[in-house]
């Protein structure tokens, strides 16, 4: 059953005592980093204010535990490579420091109300009907350009890495910390670094078509590499991501129609 309401509407309440639900996983974000540096005290609203409501509506509701998305955003720039959960915290925009304050939250709340959780920190995540308009991550972007025979742009030199996880790779961490990981944060990550430039060259290969791609200053504040250590959600979760990048992205395009046959 698919209820529509903000996360911090008293309407979510009466949902949760209805529905009487064992876990709860909690997606619901402003995700987006430009907007944020825009509206500050909108992301804060949703992301911080937003989670303290829903979490005080689980323990009213009985809800046994909490797995949230939190994010990379969280570390900032990194001190080393691959990041792993110790490495330290200092997120450089209002979204990281609101991923970060949820986090904190759901510790607060499990260590003096007994409300369980796990916090997932996802990498970057993609896949099929990923959003491709507004902040859309850089795989839906180039997907959907590609499918309008318009050009790529590429900010930087595209040498800059990013760790891409596929969204059914991040589906099953979630259901495997349904039952385990209680009070752990955790990477959900593949664990390797891709280039923008090479992401390019995987997309001209499976697609067949060869998209014009222009260079566009580097974005202010973007970090240059970034992909997470996952040996702990390996252990801890019992997990690993089944998809390598090249089949996620096969699979990805087929589902807009990029790509026939059974091939990839
Ligand atoms: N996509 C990524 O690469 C990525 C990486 C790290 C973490 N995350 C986290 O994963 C979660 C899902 O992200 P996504 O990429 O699917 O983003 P998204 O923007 O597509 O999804 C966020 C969802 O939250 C809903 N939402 C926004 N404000 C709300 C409110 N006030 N009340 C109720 N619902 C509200 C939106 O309608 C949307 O359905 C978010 O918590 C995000 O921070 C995503």
């Amino acid at each position: 059953r698919l209820v529509l309401l903000d996360i911090a509407a008293e309407a979510v309440q009466r949902e949760l005592e209805a529905f009487r639900p064992e876990v709860v996983f909690h997606q619901a974000a402003q995700a987006s980093v430009p907007v944020s540096l825009q509206r500050p005290g909108h992301d804060a609203r949703v992301n911080i204010i937003g989670t303290i409501r829903l979490l005080e509506m689980c323990l009213a509701a009985g809800v046994r535990k909490v797995i949230y998305a939190s994010s990379a955003a969280v570390y900032g720039t990194p001190c080393y490579l691959p990041i792993d959960e110790n490495h330290p915290v200092y997120p450089l925009s209002p979204y990281g420091i609101s991923k970060l304050a949820a986090e904190m939250y759901l510790s607060v709340f499990r260590k003096h109300w007994g409300l369980d959780f796990t916090v997932l920190r996802y990498a970057n995540v993609y896949g099929p009907r990923q959003d491709a308009l507004g902040e859309g991550g850089v795989v839906a972007v180039f997907a959907d350009r590609i499918r309008r025979c318009e050009q790529l742009t590429v900010f930087g030199d595209g040498e800059q890495t990013r760790d891409f996880i596929h969204v059914h790779d991040v589906a099953r961490a979630n259901l495997a910390a349904f039952s385990s990981a209680g009070g752990q944060v955790l990477n959900v990550s593949t664990g390797r670094a891709t280039s923008v430039n090479q992401l390019v060259t995987m997309f001209k290969r499976l697609t067949r078509r060869v998209p014009s791609v222009t260079f566009a200053a580097a974005r202010p504040g973007d970090i240059r590499h970034s992909y997470l250590d996952n040996s702990k959600a390996r252990s801890e979760l019992n997990w690993a991501p089944q998809y390598d990048l090249e089949t996620g992205l096969a699979q990805t395009l087929r589902a807009i129609g990029l790509l026939t046959g059974d091939k990839h």
